[in-house]
């Protein structure tokens, strides 16, 4: 189960890390961007801040989860240090462009505190995982790490939901979209939580795979 469990983690990472490579490839007609009202598909602002989203975001998602590893941690540490630092320029630089796009998203209020949300708390597990390990927290580094990556995966999950929310419960793209801006992120959170709890307990000191 445990192993299974990690094959999908690292699969869904993965795929979808590679995901915004479409955007290489299509005009800017295709996609979500088709559904945007020319004048900001055109907006210079909202272009550059949605690429370095797409592409920050994929740097974020194709560093971060090997490096909860246990066994990766232990004999690569050095290549551990160099993607957690990848992975935290990456946050900051997606993180704070999905900030700003996020004020466009599709669905309107809803959609825009959803995913403001998750950005700001993007954002701050990130920096808090950071300043944990400069501060010699390892610990703490890890909770952090498990609540950031948590977030990172909502790219993910907005994924899943989304197919799911419009095939099989034939729901209204729009009206899925802002359900799915809170679904995709708050569940994860949940489950992380969940997950730092059993790493505090005295017996399961020890964590995700490896
Ligand atoms: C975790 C914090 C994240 C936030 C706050 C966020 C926010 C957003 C927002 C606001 C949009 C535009 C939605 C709209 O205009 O309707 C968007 C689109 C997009 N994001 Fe993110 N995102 C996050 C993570 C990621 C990650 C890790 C990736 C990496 C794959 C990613 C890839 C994309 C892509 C490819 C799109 C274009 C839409 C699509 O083709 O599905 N995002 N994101």
């Amino acid at each position: 189960m445990k192993t299974l469990a990690w094959i999908l983690f690292a699969f869904f990472a993965v795929l979808i890390g590679i995901y915004p490579l479409f955007y290489v490839a299509i005009d800017m007609s295709q996609g979500l961007l088709a559904s945007k009202a020319p004048d900001l598909r055109q907006s210079f602002a909202w272009q550059t801040g949605f690429y370095v989203h797409i592409f920050g975001g994929s740097i974020a998602l194709l560093a971060g989860w090997s490096q909860f590893s246990r066994r990766f941690r232990n004999k690569n540490l050095p290549l551990h240090k160099l993607l957690g630092k990848v992975y935290l320029t990456a946050v900051m630089l997606s993180g704070t462009a999905g900030l700003y796009i996020a004020f466009y998203a599709t669905g309107g209020l809803a959609s825009v505190l959803g995913f403001s949300g998750l950005a700001i708390s993007w954002l701050f597990t990130t920096v808090r995982a950071y300043a944990s390990i400069r501060g010699g927290n390892v610990d703490q580094h890890q909770h952090w790490m498990i609540r950031s990556y948590a977030l990172c995966f909502a790219a993910v999950t907005l994924r899943i939901w989304l197919p799911l929310f419009q095939f099989v419960f034939a729901m209204d793209f729009i009206f899925a979209y802002r359900i799915i801006a809170w679904m995709c992120w708050v569940p994860n959170l949940v489950v992380a939580e969940l997950i730092v709890r059993n790493l505090r307990s005295p017996k399961a000191r020890i964590p995700a795979h490896g």
